[in-house]
């Protein structure tokens, strides 16, 4: 049986570039896609190209920073199982000539579209039992870029809002992932300088998920999971160490600290401001 058989999955700009290869990744482990776009024309022709390979894709016009049309699509759709907020848009404008009306608008599609999306879907996952929802973010989110300030404050925000709804949501049994592409070559970079695409490995993508221990963490979902709890556990001792919590002869990382971190959990609720308040 395949991963996805009976599940229903929303893509967001499946019409065309990564959008549609997620779109038929998804419907290829047997979930029903529901691609979406502001393409009519090359939405239908892609979502026609993947039925005739046999897929189950409809495609349906959404603008992801409308939401009235994100309660419809939600509304039609059977059941909810997946969301891939990858729709997005770019400019090129550092930030002295960054023009309010571009910023505005790369924003209400990447940033906003992506939180209308994860609001929209939240409550039919709840009903479906759980979920998962992944949300198209960026390396530049994480480094900045030179020339793309809208662009990097777009991702950068996509990140943080991965990172605060899945803390929201986990007891609702539902998985809210962030992943950060590097160079692809699709319409979206053409017309940039180089393609848009630095090339870090052979295929233009970033190394860091080859740095990262993989094979340890089995899957690409598990990793962004593990790497949400590192920066919390990090935190919490961070505080302990500033409120000299840490006993004198601390046991070496092993077990023994994962039953220090759950101390320190708790210990981190009720504490008075410290310096690091500063940082977050
Ligand atoms: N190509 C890269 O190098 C790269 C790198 C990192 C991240 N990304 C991200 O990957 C995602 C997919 O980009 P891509 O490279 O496939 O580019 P693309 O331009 O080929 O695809 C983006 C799709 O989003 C759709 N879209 C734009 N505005 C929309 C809106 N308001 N409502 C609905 N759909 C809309 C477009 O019509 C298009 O089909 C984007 O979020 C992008 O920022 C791309």
């Amino acid at each position: 049986m395949r991963r996805l058989e009976g599940r229903v999955a929303i893509v967001t700009g499946g019409a065309r570039g990564q959008g549609a290869s997620h779109a038929e990744r998804l419907a290829r482990e047997g979930a029903a896609v529901v691609s979406v776009d502001v393409l009519d024309e090359a939405g239908e022709a892609t979502a026609a190209r993947l039925r005739d390979d046999g897929l189950d894709v409809t495609y349906r016009h959404l603008d992801v920073a409308d939401p009235d049309g994100w309660r419809a699509i939600v509304d039609g759709c059977a059941r909810l199982d997946v969301l891939v907020n990858n729709a997005g848009i770019i400019h090129v404008a550092p930030l002295a000539e960054e023009r309010l009306e571009d910023w505005n608008r790369l924003l209400a599609v990447n940033a906003t579209g992506t939180l209308l999306g994860m609001q929209a879907a939240i409550p039919a996952m709840r009903a479906a039992g759980g979920g998962s929802i992944i949300n198209v973010a960026s390396v530049f989110g994480v480094t900045g870029s030179e020339g793309y300030i809208a662009y990097t404050a777009s991702k950068a925000a996509i990140i943080a809002m991965t990172k605060t709804a899945a803390l929201e949501h986990a007891a609702d049994g539902i998985r809210v992932n962030a992943i950060c592409p590097g160079g692809v070559s699709t319409p979206m970079n053409e017309r940039e300088p180089e393609g848009g695409v630095v090339p870090l490995t052979p295929l233009g993508h970033v190394l860091g998920f080859r740095a990262l221990p993989m094979g340890f963490f089995a899957t690409l979902a598990a990793m962004v999971v593990v790497y949400l709890v590192l920066i919390e556990f990090g935190k919490r001792l961070f505080y302990a160490h500033e409120r000299a919590e840490v006993p004198p002869h601390a046991p070496k990382p092993g077990r023994h600290l994962r039953r220090r971190a759950s101390y320190f959990s708790t210990a981190s609720r009720d504490r008075s401001p410290g310096p690091g308040d500063a940082t977050r």
